[in-house]
This record gives C-alpha cells, sequence and structure tokens, in this order.
C-alpha cells in the first residue's frame, strides 16, 4: 500500500470515463473514493483494478437524484479518507429531448443529477479540505445550444457558469475547473451514422479517446495557477 495519504472522490467511477480517471490517478498515487449509483459490479470490477496499483479504493453507492443522500456523501468519504484533496464531478444522465418534449420531471432529473449534485458536494468538499482542487465534467455542448438534448445541455451550461463563480470564490484554498469533452465514448442516445457525419465535421476528422481526458485531468492537477477555466477536449467540436 503506498503511503502518502492523497485521495480524490470520483462520482460516476465504475465505467466509462470515470473508471478511467480513477484508474489514472490510482496509477499517480491517489486512493479512490470511488461513488457509483446502479452499477455495483462494475464498480466492484473497478476497484480491484484500482487496488492492483497498491492504493486503497472504497466504494461509495450514492443516489445523485437524493439530494439527502449526497450530503451525506462528502462526510462518509472524508471519514475513510481525511487526506482527500480531489473532487471529480463526472457522474452525469444524458437523455435525448427537445424543448417541446422537456416535461418538468426531465428536467429536474438532469438538473438534480448534472448540476444541483456538484453543487453539494462542492460545498461540502470544500468545507471539508484545507486545499484542494474540483474538476467538474462539462461538455462540449456548452459551446452551442443543442436543440435534441435541451435539459443535459441547460444543465451543463449551469454547472458551467457555476464552475467560475466556485473558482473566484473558493480561492486560493480550492481551484475548480472544468473539462468539456467532446466525441470520446459515445452513448447509445447518439445513432452511429449521426456520430460518423458529426466526426466527419471535426477539424481534427476522429474521435478521442479517454487517454486524452486523463491528460486533462493530470494538467488541471499539476498546473496550480489555473483556475476558473474549461478545456475543451472535444477535437475543435465547439468552434
Ligand atoms: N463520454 C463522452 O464522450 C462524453 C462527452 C461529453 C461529455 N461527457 C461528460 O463526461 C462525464 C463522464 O462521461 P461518461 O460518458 O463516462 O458518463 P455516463 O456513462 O453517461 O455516466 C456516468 C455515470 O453517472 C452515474 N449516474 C447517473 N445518474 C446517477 C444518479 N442518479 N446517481 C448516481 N450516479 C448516477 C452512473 O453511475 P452508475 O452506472 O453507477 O449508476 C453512470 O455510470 C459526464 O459528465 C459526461 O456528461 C462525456
Amino acid at each position: 500500500m503506498k503511503s502518502n495519504h492523497k485521495a480524490a472522490l470520483v462520482t460516476g467511477g465504475a465505467k466509462r470515463l470515470g473508471k478511467a480517471i480513477c484508474l489514472a490517478l490510482a496509477e499517480k498515487g491517489y486512493h479512490i473514493a470511488l461513488h457509483y449509483g446502479q452499477s455495483e459490479q462494475e464498480a466492484e470490477e473497478t476497484a480491484g483494478l484500482i487496488q492492483r496499483q497498491s492504493v486503497k479504493c472504497t466504494l461509495f453507492k450514492c443516489d445523485l437524484s437524493d439530494m439527502t443522500a449526497v450530503e451525506k456523501l462528502v462526510s462518509r468519504v472524508f471519514q475513510e479518507f481525511p487526506g482527500c484533496s480531489l473532487l471529480i464531478n463526472s457522474a452525469s444522465v444524458f437523455k435525448r429531448g427537445s424543448f417541446q418534449n422537456t416535461d418538468l420531471a426531465f428536467l429536474e432529473k438532469h438538473l438534480t443529477v448534472n448540476f444541483m449534485a456538484p453543487f453539494l458536494l462542492s460545498q461540502k468538499f470544500a468545507q471539508s479540505c484545507s486545499s484542494g482542487l474540483i474538476v467538474n465534467m462539462l461538455d462540449t455542448k456548452i459551446s452551442k445550444h443543442s436543440k435534441h438534448f435541451f435539459a443535459y445541455t441547460l444543465s451543463k451550461k449551469l454547472l458551467h457558469e457555476f464552475t467560475k463563480m466556485a473558482a473566484s470564490t473558493l480561492g486560493p484554498a480550492i481551484r475548480v475547473n472544468g473539462i468539456c469533452p467532446g466525441i470520446i465514448l459515445p452513448s447509445t442516445e447518439t445513432s452511429q451514422e449521426a456520430l460518423e457525419k458529426m466526426i466527419r465535421k471535426l477539424p481534427v476528422k476522429r474521435k478521442g479517446s479517454p487517454e486524452n481526458i486523463i491528460r486533462a485531468v493530470i494538467y488541471l492537477i499539476e498546473n496550480e495557477f489555473v483556475t476558473g477555466d474549461c478545456l475543451y477536449v472535444d477535437g475543435g467540436e465547439h468552434l
């Protein structure tokens, strides 16, 4: 077991990008507080891979649409990892829906999981550690006005504004930054045909990989002069 005490809380860490971030942080010597919602089996498998890096990994199940549970999550994490200094808000709801198809329940789900949970986690995290970094996973879609993912895009735009406001209020102890991924690990919400069309339009003409996101996370950890920034890791999609 590595002896340093640095630890990270990663939401949605069981699979996909959250998993890739957890594994990269473990390789850098971070103990991992791995949050998951439904994916218990994947969370256990990811924890197994993390522990091979000789760091500790503890699983934290929490429904991020339940604010009472979210409020308790950070104190549960700090009891286990008092040296936690990194919060990665990666968990997210991503559902297709136009403005006209968005009812209040659909909007509320996106705003709760994608904005209110990161808001509350950031607030509790900032109260619990003397210095640290928050990274909010945003989306290149914030640069445009997506018609097809109205509630999702709105929730990420809100999280983007929050990122800047939190950075300006939480310094110097806490830095707050965002990452805006483009096409990295597409979800089933986007058809293969639509995806290929989107890739053809990108300046770099290819999709990205989790490694591109990991490099952005590591950059934000290492560059202590960066706060309130949002890195587009999207092959130029926002242009
Ligand atoms: N993948 C991409 O190419 C891409 C592109 C643009 C932006 N992003 C952003 O990057 C981040 C990571 O992307 P991703 O594709 O890895 O995300 P994802 O697969 O869409 O979702 C990550 C996790 O969020 C968790 N989650 C959703 N609702 C929850 C709830 N109510 N309570 C607890 N957990 C909940 C789920 O955990 P469980 O499975 O454990 O329930 C899920 O595995 C997201 O914020 C996403 O918006 C990704």
